[in-house]
């Protein structure tokens, strides 16, 4: 992933370089750099391990000055974190690059530069991009026939940013494989993996597609698509406020978003719901006619949004009776799989730009799905713009890496779609009697998610058990299993807290054997048909001298006892209990997390938006 920004202004670049890094951060976090041209025409250049922060501190020691520059926020994927890693990378003083993504032909072109005498100062696949343009600066094309000159060799995925110290009065861009949005100002032109990080200078962005080279002056923009032809593609306005992505009074991104989650559903709702069920017109003028003609339904997606497939697997198969395969997109996309006849293709992202779900959707168009669905949360996102139907969620900019808002939404969007196909395909309860059930349903969804926020408190205090704890394991059974895995990998991410999630009926068959006082075992318990098999399971734990913490329904008629902890969830309807549950689950990882004092929205290791294998 990686974040990068760029700028050629008729003002100084330095502070929109650094406030669009920081912006871009959720990217990648472990090292950080960015360069300017001088007013002398030199490229100054610092590079900092660890966060912007550290980046900003050694700016106010030694300010670059300058009104043409890029800059780079880091995640590491070929060489440690480390300074000389960091970019910008430089080739002999002259060009100054940065890259998002992963040259995959890297070494033969590295050991071929060698050869020809080129030094390299850091172990990344990126270094061999910038020798490479300086080769072909040194051949005599000028700046942006040298880019392309330059990928027309790589193999892999790239977003770049290139500066020479011969064309000062030039930026050029290019992308395949990686988002890069340009900022449009006036005199003054910006580029970036996201339109956040531009937020605070402009709000009318173009957006690059796969191949295109672009370079910016102060007074013009000239684009060319991957044959090399001269393109307009088109300006769009951003209706995103600058400060949504904005901190407030919360201690973290994560803890907003946690909180933003009854206001995320209703913005995500609105205008899809009408007294008598979803409105038609929710999937887009010509949905509905595929959708009644679907006979299954393949859900490919990776990380949270991967468990909102699994949760949507069991709506679909009960609720509609069509065949219904989740899967992740790193698996599908290198697998020889069947299409069933009339299926529907779904991806679920929040970001839209994931690499495996993007090379999901690109293998499924070929492959003779009838339709491809995207639910996302990026209007302006790859995955968005590559696919036949879109259901935008409305979650707003997710600034924790740990994905809490954007997961919900996904559930009331694959909400909308099952109570859409189940009217299509007529099934009981795609009925009207039914149909004006489901929308009050729906319409009430916020305040239950209120309702359960306010246990925020006894959750904060609960986490003080988990504390110490090295290992936790999480059960549930149905669509409460899930959301089990989810509340596993919330814990996992960002307290570091070795957690799995199983099946509740799946015990007996090995997690069994772990069980002992120091193992806590989380618990889904809402009131639904396999409570009494679930209550077995339990026992199961409890002969053992497992520790449970039942996070149940307030009809469940669960006792507290020595070595079991009941907390109790606002009563609620089946069909919406996997997105009650999931807050307290988010709530207890949070709280644990920021007891044990660990990056809650910048855990280690991890990144936000996975642009790259
Ligand atoms: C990363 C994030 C997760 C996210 C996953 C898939 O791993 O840290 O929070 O669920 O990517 O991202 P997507 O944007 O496709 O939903």
């Amino acid at each position: 992933m990686c974040g990068i920004v760029g700028a050629i202004a008729h003002r100084p670049v330095s502070p929109i370089l650094l406030e669009g890094l920081r912006r871009l951060e959720y990217r990648g976090y472990d090292s950080a750099g960015l360069a300017v041209l001088d007013p002398d025409g030199k490229i100054g250049r610092l590079r900092t391990l660890g966060k912007v922060a550290q980046l900003s501190t050694a700016h106010d020691e030694r300010p670059l000055a300058g009104t043409l520059g890029i800059a780079h926020t880091r995640w590491a994927t070929h060489g440690e974190p480390s300074t000389q890693n960091a970019h910008p990378h430089m080739a002999r003083q002259r060009c100054a690059l940065v890259h998002n993504g992963i040259i995959e032909n890297h070494e033969p072109l590295r050991r071929e530069q060698m050869a020809a005498g080129h030094v390299f100062s850091s172990q990344t696949d990126t270094e061999v991009v910038v020798h490479a343009i300086h080769d072909a600066l040194a051949a005599g094309h000028e700046l942006a026939e040298a880019v392309r000159h330059t990928i027309a060799r790589l193999d892999g995925a790239y977003a770049l940013g290139v500066i020479d110290t011969h064309y000062p009065d030039r930026l050029v861009a290019a992308r395949q494989g990686s988002p890069l949005v340009i900022g449009v100002g006036f005199q003054e032109y910006f580029i970036a993996s996201d339109v956040f990080a531009l937020l605070p200078v402009t709000n009318r962005f173009i957006f690059l597609e796969e191949g295109d080279v672009a370079e910016l002056r102060r007074d013009r923009l000239s684009i060319w698509n991957a044959q090399g032809e001269r393109v307009e593609r088109p300006l769009r306005e951003s209706s995103v406020a600058a400060d949504s992505a904005e901190r407030g009074q919360y201690r973290h991104f994560m803890q907003k978003e946690i909180f933003e989650q009854p206001r995320a559903v209703a913005d995500t709702l609105e205008g899809r719901l009408s007294n008598e069920g979803v409105l038609p017109e929710a999937f887009g003028v010509d949905a509905e006619r595929i959708f009644a003609a679907a006979q299954a339904v393949t859900i490919v997606a990776c990380g949270t949004s991967f468990h909102a497939g699994l949760v949507a697997r069991y709506w679909i198969e009960a609720l509609v009776g069509l065949p219904c395969n989740v899967e992740v997109a790193s698996e599908y996309r290198y697998r020889q799989h069947v299409v069933p006849k009339d299926s529907l293709f779904v991806t679920l992202s929040q970001s839209g730009e994931t690499a495996d779900t993007l090379a999901a959707l690109r293998i499924a168009k070929e492959s003779g799905y009838a339709t491809t669905l995207a639910i996302c949360n990026v209007p302006e996102s790859s995955l968005v713009r590559e696919s036949d139907l879109v259901l935008l969620t409305r979650a707003g900019p997710e600034i924790g890496v740990a994905s809490t808002k954007a997961f919900t939404t996904q559930l009331v969007a694959l909400l909308l779609l099952t109570l859409t196909l189940a009217r299509l395909h007529r099934t009981s309860i795609g009925d009207q009697a039914d149909a004006a059930r489901q929308t009050a349903l729906l319409r009430s969804l916020p305040a239950q998610l209120e309702r359960v926020l306010a246990l925020d408190d006894e959750v904060a205090a609960l986490a003080e058990q988990f504390v110490e704890k090295h290992h936790c394991l999480f059960l549930g059974r149905g669509e409460a299993y899930p959301i089990a895995m989810e509340g596993a990998l919330k814990l996992k991410e960002i307290s570091y807290i070795h957690a799995e999630a199983y099946p509740a009926g799946e015990l007996k068959h090995g997690p069994l054997a772990l069980i002992d006082e120091d193992m806590p075992v989380v618990v889904v318990a809402p009131n639904n048909a396999l409570l009494e098999k679930l209550k077995s399971n339990l026992e199961e734990v409890r002969a053992r001298g497992g520790q449970l913490y039942v996070f149940a329904d307030d009809q469940v008629p669960f006792q507290a006892d020595p070595g079991v902890t009941i907390i109790r969830v606002p009563e609620t309807d089946d069909l919406i209990d996997p997105l009650v549950f999931t807050i307290p689950l988010q709530l207890l990882a949070y709280h644990v997390a920021v007891l044990k004092g660990t990056d809650v929205d910048q855990p280690r290791n991890l990144a936000k938006s996975v642009t790259v294998e």
